[in-house]
């Protein structure tokens, strides 16, 4: 599935922008410069087709990569981004609300994670939001390689802590790193098996 043709379709703004509902479909949600970008980068194997930025905001759009004919990847816009408008990132959050919850073919949405952090209030907004909606969600553990084994240890752990006020969370998590691959292979076979 990753080794064949990935193509970027479109940036969409709203709902009625969305393409249709045919194919399985995954989504990475969090923080802005979590590394949503760079983890899509790493899946499909290209530099650049998402684009990652060390400019938090980046990614305004909720963008769509097709794998293939029978997968779309959609990165979405970061949220929690402090200096952000307010106008802004109520239009961002309204959006990521009716996404989330009326994407009939969405399968899984990502909750990505990074390592130095751990879950913050806001991831636990959009956990929140998830446990409300039908979509089954799994946490992701950005950045792996910028941490040492302790930190790594209690990330793991403080994670695990939170979710299990989650019920509805996906039982295992994912421990990335973009940069060194770490997790990437573990990742493709999840969004493969999905069906
Ligand atoms: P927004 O689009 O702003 O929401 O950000 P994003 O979540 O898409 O983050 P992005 O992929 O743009 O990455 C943010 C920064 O983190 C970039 O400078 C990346 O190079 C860096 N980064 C992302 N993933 C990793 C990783 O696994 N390891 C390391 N060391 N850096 C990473
Ligand atoms: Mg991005």
């Amino acid at each position: 599935l990753f080794a064949g043709p990935v193509d970027f379709v479109k940036g969409v703004t709203g709902m009625a922008g969305l393409p249709p509902a045919d194919r399985v479909e995954v989504c990475f949600a969090g923080r802005s410069n979590v590394g949503k970008s760079s983890l899509i980068n790493a899946l499909t194997n290209r530099k650049n087709l998402a684009r990652a930025s060390n400019t938090p905001g980046r990614t305004q759009e909720i963008n769509y990569f097709a794998l293939g004919d029978s997968r779309y990847m959609v990165d979405l816009p970061g949220y929690g981004y402090a200096e952000a408008p307010v106008a802004i990132v109520a239009k961002w959050q309204a959006l990521l609300k009716s996404y989330l919850a009326g994407r009939q073919t969405l399968r899984r949405a990502f909750v990505l994670i990074d390592m130095r952090h751990g879950i913050k209030a806001v991831d636990e907004e959009i956990l929140g939001l998830l446990d409300k909606s039908a979509v089954t969600f799994q946490t992701v553990i950005t950045k792996a390689d910028k941490v040492n084994r302790e930190t790594r240890d209690e990330t793991i752990a403080q994670v695990k802590a939170a979710l299990a006020k989650h019920p509805a969370a996906y039982p295992e998590i994912v421990v990335t790193s973009s940069e060194k691959g770490e997790g990437i292979e573990t990742l493709r076979a999840v969004i493969a098996g999905l069906e």
